[in-house]
């Protein structure tokens, strides 16, 4: 059977990684959380006082570009594939609400963009990958021979976050979170460099009122379509 590309896009907490993840999974293929990536980036300027109030510095920022270093290492415990920063396992860390206030931001600087683009795109050269994130099927993957684009309702995307931030128990509130997801994509879609939109080729799958199961059904029928 032949390998392809998998580009999954979409906004903030619209559950893309677990989708991205399960289908990486069933077919087994590497999965990539280029988020994680962006994450770690900005926990990087948060400890090396990068960061002038919002803003990222960016004239000190690009003197730290090179000698920041993520890569991914499986984590035999967990079973999934850890984030680490400068060999440093930062995944947990990466997933905190005062990280998330911060790295659309840095997602937006021209030049981390085109650091990681290429790290992804190396991640990427032998196909047989899944990758998650914003840019995946328009930037990072443009030929990926299935693009799926991920969208759900506001109010099921603010409570899968607000789930997902209590079972590590940070205590945030519906309003809290709403006011963060609105800003990211916000940022997100209007920023200059690889600003989110749908690729023209991608499916569209709209998980609001889908279970699991049935959106990995969807998913593998759309990767049988693409490979046999
Ligand atoms: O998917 P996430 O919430 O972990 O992504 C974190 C931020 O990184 C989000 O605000 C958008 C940005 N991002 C991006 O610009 N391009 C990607 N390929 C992935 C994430």
């Amino acid at each position: 059977m032949k390998k392809i590309t998998i580009a999954v896009d979409g906004y903030s907490s619209c559950g893309k990684s677990t989708m991205a993840k399960d289908l990486a999974q069933m077919v087994k293929y590497n999965y990539i959380d280029s988020g994680a990536m962006y994450r770690a980036v900005t926990l990087y300027c948060l400890r090396n006082n990068l960061f002038d109030g919002d803003s990222p510095n960016e004239t000190a920022l690009k003197n730290h570009i090179n000698q920041i270093h993520i890569t991914f290492q499986y984590n035999e415990i967990s079973g999934k594939s850890d984030t680490h920063l400068n060999g440093e396992n930062v995944e947990k860390e990466i997933r905190s609400m005062a990280i998330a206030d911060k790295v659309s931001p840095i997602a937006a600087v021209d030049f981390v963009r085109e650091a990681l683009v290429k790290q992804q795109q190396a991640m990427g050269k032998n196909k047989g990958i899944v990758m998650d994130g914003r840019d995946i099927g328009t930037v990072v993957f443009p030929g990926a021979e299935l693009k799926i684009f991920v969208t759900a309702r506001p109010e099921i995307r603010v409570q899968r976050r607000l789930t997902e931030l209590a079972a590590k128990g940070e205590d945030v509130t519906f309003e809290e979170v709403l006011k963060n997801l609105t800003k990211r994509d916000l940022i997100d879609t209007t920023r200059k460099d690889a600003p989110l939109h749908q690729a023209a080729d991608a499916v569209v799958i709209d998980n609001s009122d889908l279970t699991i199961e049935k959106q990995n059904n969807i998913m593998l029928k759309l990767f049988k379509e693409k490979t046999e």
